[in-house]
């Protein structure tokens, strides 16, 4: 029986303490730390060699939904009731969001050192040192909007223009695809300053703190961030059935992309789950 996946801001107070319980129990255990280590690696830009999954990549939303998967797994072998929620940020677009509630996730970083300070994630409750990804402090910190250079979250509607492609991805199979679902989706713009992040990057830029960079999946909202972008892809594959995954085969000899993105039937490191495995998740899981 497929399981749900809930939108953050219906859970009741107790699907929202055992949320945090089975997260707090993987941080414990090692296995949490586990997760963050398997993004660092995989945190590959376009500039550098050899392939890339899981960014600036056509495998960005097939490689992220496999990951939530196997992070969900070990959330529901510690409590079997529990799913990752996601974050609807074009509505829940506040600091006042519940999301950010003492019960929950906490809240905003503090000023000077960002330090959040509020939460079951605050340092000083002892239970979330930051050992992964990080060279200094070992606190989890946030930095909203980003006052010195403001930047907001991703309104409905350029969330709704990004949707509206109708293809999934298109060369050259990076950040700097012009068209495309993926691209529109994971958010590389073509302007400089801000106007560089869109969509899924944006939202990294305003929660801020750890969240920006490869170690972004050490604030657990991460994974409320990434179940609404595979929400959202989800809703897209059912408007745009015949749009499947691109490239369907390798990029021909000599394209600069051969041999760096995957293609629909090639396993996406370091999970055996291809794009064309992971297109359809209905029979594990589907949203409310
Ligand atoms: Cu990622
Ligand atoms: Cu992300």
């Amino acid at each position: 029986m497929a399981y749900v996946r809930k939108n953050q801001r219906d859970l009741t107070a107790a699907e929202r303490r055992k949320f945090v319980h089975a997260v707090l129990e993987l941080k414990r255990s090692g296995r949490y730390d586990d997760f963050v280590r398997t993004h660092v690696k995989y945190y590959t830009a376009d500039g550098e060699d050899g392939l890339r999954v899981a960014h600036m990549a056509p495998s960005f939303l097939p490689w992220h939904r496999q990951y939530l998967l196997e992070f969900e797994r070990a959330l529901r072998a510690v409590d079997p009731t529990v799913t990752v929620p996601y974050w609807d940020w074009t509505r829940d677009n506040t600091p006042a969001a519940s999301l950010w509630g003492d019960d929950f996730l906490g809240g905003n970083g503090r000023k000077g050192d960002h330090q959040v300070m509020t939460g079951p994630f605050a340092y000083a409750r002892g239970d979330w040192p930051i050992t992964v990804g990080v060279t200094e402090n070992r606190f989890l910190t946030r930095n909203f909007g980003n006052p010195a250079n403001p930047v907001g979250l991703p309104t409905r509607q350029e969330l709704a223009a990004a949707e509206k492609e109708t293809v999934y991805d298109s060369a050259p199979y990076d950040s700097t695809s012009r068209t495309g679902f993926r691209n529109a989706l994971e958010g590389w713009g073509r302007a400089s300053g801000t106007g560089r992040w869109r969509t899924h990057n944006r939202v990294h830029r305003w929660v801020g703190g750890l969240m920006l960079g490869g170690a972004s999946v050490n604030d657990p909202v991460f994974w409320l961030h990434h179940s609404f972008i595979d929400l959202v892809w989800s809703r897209w594959q059912r408007k745009n059935p015949r749009a499947g995954y691109l490239p369907a085969t390798h990029p021909p000899l000599g394209s600069s992309q051969r041999g760096r993105v995957v293609a629909r039937d090639e396993p996406m490191p370091p999970f055996r789950a291809t794009p064309a495995s992971v297109a359809d998740h209905h029979r594990l899981y589907r949203y409310e």
